[in-house]
């Protein structure tokens, strides 16, 4: 496996410079102490030239990947394409040894998945889902106070996520696995998992197709979770209508609400209520750059030989609801879950980052003006 660099780094190739790549984890990774980007894998000949040089970073074609992941230069990978393109860069980078930021759903059906949880357990190497939120002041303080019992325990969990898609974007024209199950369920699926430190047994969805809208899948589907020892979890989502992100989790004895509670970037603090019987709480915490947090984690973990909380199996357990929630739509039918423990969650004490909100620069790709 490749050292770190002079610097005690660890080095990074950027895989897919999309929207989350440009507007996020960049800008992120250059905040943080401990990571530094060197290479930028793209189809793209604007962003092999002017986005590479924005960082300075060498820039590989797809097809050279494998001589990447050979070249010395990078002791990591950020995959951060399209979610029916994450096994392909994700498996040859383990058999590499080069250490892998995965970007969430893991993969687009649950052998996939599953596939990764083998290929990472194989590996020398190290494998993290980018679970931004694990590294939030916000949401680990809630999920702190839900494990405490502050609120007694939690029985109930509803939440609201949507944002309105446009025509041609590719989440619009790629079937379910880009749809909103996929792209926006892995948000409250893994906030209740981690809420109620439990694995969902039973899934329920309903789906329908909005009228006036583009898509040719369900753009809006309200799902319903069945947990051990009777506990429900129940969340909405769309493409079909102005954004909009809350959670709900109510306990024997109190509830959170917390909004905003999914989102990142420049603007949006992970806020939350409480209520405990006549007693009301609000808090907001400062904006944290989510992508410099999970990153410096990530690589924390990677420089003091510590695996990380965010392992292939948590993006497992996510993709195995929304495999249940594609069959449940397909059947009209609930669709039964193994039972299953996971024995590591998020844990404030040593996840939580506190980075200021980086800048966010202009995005460059074929359509964007040309630099000066
Ligand atoms: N953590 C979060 O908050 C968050 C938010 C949004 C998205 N995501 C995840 O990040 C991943 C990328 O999402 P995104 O919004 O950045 O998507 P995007 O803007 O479409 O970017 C994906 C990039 O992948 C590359 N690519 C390689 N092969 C491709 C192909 N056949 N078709 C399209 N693109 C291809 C392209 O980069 P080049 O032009 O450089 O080749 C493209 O720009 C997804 O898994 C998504 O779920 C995470």
């Amino acid at each position: 496996m490749s050292n770190p660099d002079t610097q005690g780094k660890v080095r990074y190739a950027v895989v897919g410079g999309g929207w989350i790549s440009q507007a996020a984890f960049m800008p992120g990774v250059v905040q943080t102490r401990n990571s530094v980007m060197t290479a930028l894998v793209t189809g793209d000949p604007r962003k092999a030239k002017e986005l590479a040089a924005r960082y300075g970073l060498k820039s590989y074609a797809y097809e050279d990947y494998e001589q990447l992941l050979g070249s010395g230069e990078i002791d990591a990978v950020y995959v951060a394409t399209p979610n029916f393109l994450h096994r392909q860069f994700v498996l040859p980078a383990l058999k590499a040894g080069i250490h892998v930021l995965l970007e969430k759903p893991a993969e687009t059906s649950e052998a996939a998945a599953w596939e990764i949880v083998e290929a990472a357990r194989a590996s020398r190497a190290k494998l993290m889902v980018a679970y931004r939120l694990h590294h939030e002041p916000g949401m680990l303080e809630i999920i702190e106070r839900v494990h405490a019992g502050e609120f007694g325990e939690p029985r109930l969990f509803t939440s609201t996520f949507t944002q309105h898609v446009e025509a041609r974007n590719h989440r619009a024209q790629n079937g379910f696995w880009a749809g909103p199950a996929a792209d926006m369920g892995p948000y409250p699926i893994n906030a209740v998992r981690n809420l109620f430190a439990a694995e969902p047994i039973e899934v329920h969805a309903v789906g329908v197709r909005t009228p006036g809208e583009p898509f040719n899948f369900h753009d809006t589907l309200t799902v319903t979770l069945r947990f051990p020892e009777e506990r429900l979890a129940t969340f909405t989502l769309s493409y079909a209508v102005p954004g909009t992100e809350r959670f709900q989790l109510i306990g024997r004895e109190g509830e959170v609400e917390a909004s905003p509670c999914y989102g990142f970037g420049p603007g949006t603090a992970i806020s939350y209520r409480t209520t405990l019987g006549e007693r009301q709480e609000e808090r907001k915490h400062p904006v944290v750059d989510q992508f410099a947090g999970e990153t410096d984690y990530f690589s924390s973990c990677i420089l003091e030989g510590r695996d990380p909380e965010a392992d292939a199996e948590e993006g497992w357990l996510d993709v195995r609801v929304i495999a249940a929630i594609q069959r449940a739509l397909e059947s009209g039918q609930p669709q039964h879950l193994e039972p299953y423990t996971r024995s590591k969650r998020p844990t404030r004490a040593e996840q939580v980052r506190h980075y200021p909100q980086g800048e966010v620069p202009p995005f460059v790709d074929a359509d964007s003006p040309v630099a000066e």
